[in-house]
């Protein structure tokens, strides 16, 4: 435990979702409260949906801080924020309330996560093609994050072809003023020709391009990022995409899941000789964001491998 003294000023920061027990979180913030010498204790609470207004409310009453929300709120907690951040907004889900004189504004701290967590891993995502695998919440903010970052080129993958075009062509109206080729595909079409054709023209220029060939024909130059929950909890030995022809031109590969530690996808990727990442950097990510957030500091880079070890320790994992 790297628990805190509590004491007559010891501030509240918490997490509002449903469930909760499993989280994290508590640990995360745990280990930057102690870093940073602060006086908070950051708790977990489970909601019930019709609790979800009181609970925010509640918790502005009692003078908390911040909060993070989870699963199944990100969406509904909106309507009881006095002030949603722009990047938030355009996402449609928001994961980390801020305290203000009038009530709490919402934030997104899952997209920049994810991007400080790919810079972490020392994956550049400038001049990539990327092919996001789903198109649901968690794709959301991937696509965001995207088109933030100015990929070159993105295919989005998805069992229901529909849902991967309503997401393209939602980027691409709000967006509508970046250079990025988007194309969608369902798993039924040859989404292998459609990477080929993509990368054909001008590959990208980050470092993933400079990987070369494979098999001497296929380009490998592909970063893949897997935002389905296929491959957690129960389907462990699952992965949405199964075909080699995907893999093989993969040469990084980031699962979102890191429930296991190492999924199926990511397993696939190593076997067809790319590098393979998991989610808990962005876990980590977007904590550090939402207490740099709350406090209004910025805390080094250097402090996230120590963070991480504490997160990795509560959950029992003892892989490097
Ligand atoms: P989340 O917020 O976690 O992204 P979601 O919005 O329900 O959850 O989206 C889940 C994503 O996983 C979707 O892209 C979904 O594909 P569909 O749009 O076709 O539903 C994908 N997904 C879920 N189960 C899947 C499965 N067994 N095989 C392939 N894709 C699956």
């Amino acid at each position: 435990m790297n628990g805190i003294e509590i004491n007559g000023t010891t501030g509240l920061l918490g997490l509002l979702g449903n469930p909760v027990e499993h989280s994290v979180s508590p640990v995360l913030h745990a280990s930057l409260v102690k870093k940073h010498n602060d006086n908070y204790a950051y708790l977990a609470f489970r909601v019930e949906q019709e609790q979800l207004k009181a609970a925010v409310e509640g918790a502005y009453a009692l003078g908390a801080k911040g909060l993070n929300v989870t699963v199944p709120y990100k969406k509904e907690v909106m309507q009881y924020l006095c002030e949603i951040d722009e990047k938030a907004e355009l996402l449609g889900a928001v994961n980390t309330l801020v305290r203000t004189e009038h009530g709490y504004k919402g934030y997104n701290t899952d997209m920049p996560g994810l991007y400080r967590a790919m810079r972490y891993d020392g994956v550049s995502l400038e001049g990539q093609n990327v092919v996001v695998i789903g198109a649901g919440g968690v794709a959301n903010a991937v696509l965001g994050m995207l088109f933030e970052a100015k990929v070159k080129k993105i295919l989005i993958l998805n069992r229901t072809k529909e849902k991967a075009v309503q997401l393209a062509e939602r980027f691409q109206r709000v967006y509508a003023d970046r250079e990025i080729v988007v194309k969608t595909a369902s798993y039924e079409e040859d989404y292998p020709a459609v990477m080929d054709e993509m990368s054909q023209d001008a590959a990208g220029t980050g470092h993933i391009a400079q990987a070369g060939y494979f098999g001497g024909e296929k380009k490998k130059d592909w970063l893949a990022i897997q935002a389905t929950s296929v491959g957690m909890s129960t389907k462990t030995d699952e992965a949405a995409i199964g075909e080699s022809a995907f893999y093989d031109r993969i040469a990084c590969g980031y699962d979102l899941i890191f429930n296991p530690y190492e999924t199926k996808f990511m397993k696939l990727v190593k076997e067809h000789g790319g590098k393979s990442y998991n989610g808990l950097r962005m876990l980590l990510f977007q904590g550090i964001y939402a207490y740099e957030l709350w406090n209004d500091i910025s805390i080094p880079d250097e402090w996230a491998a120590d963070v991480l070890q504490q997160m990795k320790e509560a959950m029992g994992i003892t892989k490097a």
